[in-house]
């Protein structure tokens, strides 16, 4: 899918978060967005996925305007189209793992235990689908939210701070899975992060900062 930003504007009352800020992702591209922490970043993705509303200017999603469609009808296009890492995972706790990473399948009515179990192992969490999240350790719970952001296999991939809680080993593997899972169906990636060293698989990367957004 292609996402195309323009001149995006996001206020809390008096507080400017950040200001015309444009940005193109093309279909199958992976684009990193750093930044330092309280510049906007998580805003950003929210209103790249309708789930935060903006001030001024347009996000649009394969051409569709997301500000011109009704609640319901962002849900549905982010149920089919998109995969969202939360920066705070946003695992459910009366869940277990296996069933965590299932969610987005189920919505859709095509639950396939087969899928859920290679993506437990391509995040390196084999075995571990039968355990509740409050057995799992910060590290372990990032990584059932990035199965579970992958799982339906999403057109764009929305990735908060996906190895912010992950030792560098991990990370590495685990980036390495966020890419080959889009890669391997031409879904785009966009993630955002403080850290520069996240970003450096990035094909193209953006920093935000208090005068909007710049290569
Ligand atoms: N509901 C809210 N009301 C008022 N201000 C808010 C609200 N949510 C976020 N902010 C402010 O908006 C700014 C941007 O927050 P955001 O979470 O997008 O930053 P970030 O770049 O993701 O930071 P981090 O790297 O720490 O995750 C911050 O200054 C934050 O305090
Ligand atoms: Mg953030």
């Amino acid at each position: 899918m292609s996402l195309v930003i323009t001149d995006l504007s996001k206020r809390y009352g008096e507080q400017v978060v950040f200001e015309n800020v444009s940005l193109e992702v093309a279909p199958g591209e992976f684009v990193a967005i750093v930044g330092e922490s309280g510049v906007g970043k998580s805003t950003l993705l929210n209103c790249m996925a309708g789930l935060d509303t903006w001030d001024a200017g347009s996000v649009q999603f394969d051409g569709v305007d997301l500000g011109a469609l009704s609640a319901d009808q962002r849900a549905l296009l982010r149920r089919r189209q998109v995969g969202f890492v939360f920066q705070a995972f946003h695992v459910l706790p009366h869940l277990d793992v296996a069933q965590n990473v299932a969610l987005p399948l189920m919505l859709l009515g095509r639950y396939d235990d087969a899928r859920v179990q290679a993506m437990l192992d391509a995040v390196g969490l084999h075995g571990l689908g039968a355990r509740l999240p409050q057995q799992l350790s910060g590290g372990q719970l990032q990584r059932v939210a990035i199965a579970r952001a992958l799982v339906h296999r999403p057109t764009l991939l929305l990735a908060d701070e996906p190895t912010g809680n992950l030792d560098p080993a991990t990370a590495a593997k685990v980036m390495e899975a966020l890419i080959a899972q889009t890669r391997e169906h031409g879904a785009s990636l966009v993630l955002v992060t403080h850290s520069p060293a996240a970003a450096t698989r990035a094909d193209r990367v953006l920093h935000l900062g208090s005068k909007g957004i710049a290569a």
